[in-house]
């Protein structure tokens, strides 16, 4: 007989809860679909095929799909997302201390074009709640942890050295994520001699820790040409593992018109993908074929997901798409890629990498 468990599991009835969560106020349907997450009320992913393991910035990965951060903010449920199929967590951002972020209502979706605009302002609980539940983690799931910084900070770059003195023992990678457009000045660490100084720090920091974890920093898709040579200039120079891009925009090019889209915040989702995915093709360029990147804005579909990866990521990340299709794209996208492999004759998945860089950062293809 089917039980309770496998009842809410049950396709059809995830469908319904699908639906039930577009009723939902955006805030209210993630809320509910954490604690959906944290009951096990979630199926779990079909096991990775070999030929989607990969290597990156010294860690085993059975597949390149990441969730991006801003989801699991407090480190509440990255073995259930883990389980659900995801080759890695990103979770965060997280502040040294607990923050409430803006008022509410602070996250829209835009229906019609599959995309969200978010100003949260990294609500959270701080440096200890999550430390203290991704301290005893034994099932070997990849996890990152995103740092950031308070609202009210004197001192934006000692809120990084906090986060990579308090997670370096305990998370997979570290990011610095100097791109959300919704704490005022974050930005702004940008620019060329507020990176080197902060990069300097984490190097620094790093290099007095027991254990060398490694660092990637997070950039906005908002940057120029002039900008994405001085942050791969100085990103090269600086000793860091990897680069994401990208965060949310506060272009709203792609979604004119559209209800919602006068919201203030970082525009996500589907109308982000060619911007992000050309900026990743510009940046692999300046950073060369063997640096790592994670490719992140706008992945809805198995198509897309290869598009980010023929562009130049080494792995992905998405979060958007979910709101509208659910935690099954996991899978989808996962069989897509897979699929890809074989008919292209390839041994494994990295062999998409990079394909078609030039094409992307010219502006060629769109999607
Ligand atoms: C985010 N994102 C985000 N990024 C980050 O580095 N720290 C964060 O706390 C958050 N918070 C957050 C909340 C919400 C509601 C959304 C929609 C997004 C950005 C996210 O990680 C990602 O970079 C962008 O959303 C682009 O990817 P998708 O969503 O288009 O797949």
């Amino acid at each position: 007989m089917m039980g309770i468990g496998d009842f809410l599991r049950n396709a059809t009835v995830q469908k319904l809860a699908q639906d039930a969560l577009m009723r939902m106020d955006a805030e209210t349907a993630h809320r509910a679909t954490i604690n959906a997450l944290k009951f096990g009320l979630v199926p779990s992913g079909a096991p990775s095929p070999t030929s989607l393991a990969i290597s990156f910035c010294g860690l085993e990965l059975p597949n390149p799909i990441g969730m991006a951060p801003g989801f699991d903010k407090n480190a509440e449920v990255f073995a259930p997302l883990a389980r659900a199929g995801f080759g890695f967590v990103e979770v965060g951002t997280v502040t040294p201390r607990p923050q409430k972020g803006n008022p509410t209502p602070r996250v829209f979706r835009i229906p019609d074009a599959m995309g969200v605009i978010n100003r949260l302002g990294f609500n959270n609980e701080g440096h200890q709640a999550a430390f203290e539940r991704l301290k005893d983690r034994t099932l070997g799931e990849v996890v990152g942890v995103n740092i950031g910084a308070n609202k009210d900070s004197e001192d934006f770059v000692a809120d990084y050295i906090a986060g990579v003195k308090t997670f370096s023992p305990l998370a997979d990678y570290l990011t610095a994520n100097i791109s959300s457009p919704n704490t005022p000045g974050l930005r702004n660490l940008q620019a060329e001699d507020a990176l080197k100084r902060l990069l300097a720090a984490l190097m620094e920091t790093r290099a007095a820790q027991p254990r060398q974890t490694a660092i990637l920093l997070k950039i906005a898709p908002d940057l120029d040409e002039a900008e994405m040579d001085s942050v791969a200039k100085t990103v090269l120079k600086s000793g860091i593992d990897g680069l994401i891009v990208s965060n949310t925009t506060i272009s709203r090019d792609t979604v004119a018109g559209l209800e919602n889209a006068g919201e203030t915040g970082g525009l996500s989702g589907r109308p982000l993908f060619n911007l992000a995915t050309r900026r990743l093709a510009q940046m692999r360029l300046r950073l060369g074929p063997e640096f790592p990147l994670i490719g992140v804005g706008g992945i809805h579909s198995a198509q897309s997901a290869i598009a980010k990866l023929e562009a130049g990521a080494n792995v992905v990340q998405l979060y958007s798409a979910l709101v509208y299709g659910g935690l099954e794209m996991v899978e989808e996208i996962k069989s897509g890629l897979a699929q890809a492999v074989i008919e292209r004759r390839l041994s494994n998945v990295s062999g998409l990498t990079g394909v078609a860089v030039k094409d992307w950062a010219e502006g060629r293809i769109a999607i």
